[in-house]
């Protein structure tokens, strides 16, 4: 079945690098744009080589990957984008949502939001610069830093740039990842944007897609990101207009995710510690999620924990 929208794989640091990348497409396929978790800017350019890893395009061969940059300086930016350009990218996406303390602190991130007119500096240099480059310039966004009344503001900052999407989180800083996504907000987005909107926010299954995709006609794709974790086949499902999860599929991608993990981790320690980040999501595409998490929680170590993993696929077959 044809969909109505394109599906962006959202960045979530910490758990979808170029391993779990890589492997999700090979089993589920479907995602049209993966964007690679941020990077941070520096004087120096691209500081971390664990950061840069993620997105040489060597380690990611087969995906349309997009990276991401976090920054509160244009210079830096610039600096970090000619880099990315260098090793073959041409668009880059600015993260103007990171909620974290440690980061909107020092004005990055959605902390971007909170001086709306040094935001208004920075996109004006770096839109410069990037000018006749062949870099395309795409920004994923919060609705304000305290309040969705903010947005207005921000919307008409975002429309002195010809970027090449605006993709909208409808939420405050002070929101994180709870409280309601705010429609009213993506609606003002809608009415008043002049850049290509994509929408992001709690698309968990195939009628929260339906939902938003009937009322926003408009829009011609849509960013997954927890939804995707909590269940690997959300796309799938939505293009098949299947609602049950693809158990079996989910637990060979399990498999598969957890022998490279075991391959390329030092430490037994670090592998436990990856593959319960990862299952506080994917839990949720399963029966009895609270019973699971609490023993996928308690296993103290990997023979434990494949013990239990068993234990779950033995309920499936
Ligand atoms: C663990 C985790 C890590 C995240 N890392 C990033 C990131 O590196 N860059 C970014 O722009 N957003 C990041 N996000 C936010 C997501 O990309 C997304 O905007 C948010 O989760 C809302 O979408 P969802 O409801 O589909 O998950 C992260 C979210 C989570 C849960």
């Amino acid at each position: 079945m044809k969909s109505k929208t394109k599906f962006y794989f959202a960045p979530m640091e910490g758990v979808a690098g170029y391993i779990y990348r890589n492997i999700y497409h090979e089993y589920f396929g479907h995602i049209d744009k993966f964007f690679a978790p941020f990077i941070s800017t520096s004087p120096n350019g691209i500081k971390k080589m664990k950061e840069f890893k993620d997105i040489l395009p060597e380690n990611n061969e087969n995906v349309c990957l997009i990276p991401q940059l976090l920054s509160n300086n244009a210079d830096d930016f610039i600096l970090a984008a000619k880099q990315i350009k260098d090793v073959g990218y041409n668009e880059i996406n600015l993260n103007v949502g990171c909620p974290s303390g440690t980061v909107t602190s020092k004005g990055k991130g959605a902390g971007m939001l909170r001086d709306i007119e040094r935001l208004d500096n920075f996109l004006y240099k770096v839109f410069e610069s990037c000018h006749g480059t062949g870099i395309k310039l795409s920004i994923k966004t919060r609705i304000g830093f305290s309040s969705p009344d903010e947005f207005d503001n921000i919307i008409e900052i975002y429309n002195r740039y010809q970027m090449h999407e605006l993709i909208v989180h409808p939420r405050t800083r002070e929101d994180y990842y709870k409280n309601d996504i705010n429609l009213n907000a993506f609606r003002t987005a809608v009415k008043k944007s002049k850049n290509t909107l994509c929408y992001n926010g709690n698309i968990f299954d195939i009628n929260d897609y339906k939902r938003i995709t009937e009322e926003f006609d408009e829009i011609k794709s849509v960013m997954i990101g927890r939804g995707a974790l909590r269940n690997p086949s959300i796309v799938e499902n939505i293009i098949e207009d299947i609602s049950k999860p693809d158990i079996k599929k989910i637990f060979d991608f399990h498999d598969k995710i957890y022998n490279e993990y075991k391959k390329c981790m030092s430490g037994e320690r670090n592998l436990l510690f990856k593959m319960k980040e990862i299952w506080l999501y994917m839990v949720h595409s399963m029966e009895n999620p609270d019973k699971k998490a609490k023993k996928i929680k308690k296993a103290k170590n990997i023979y434990e924990y494949e013990s239990v993993i068993n234990e779950f696929k033995g309920e499936y077959v």
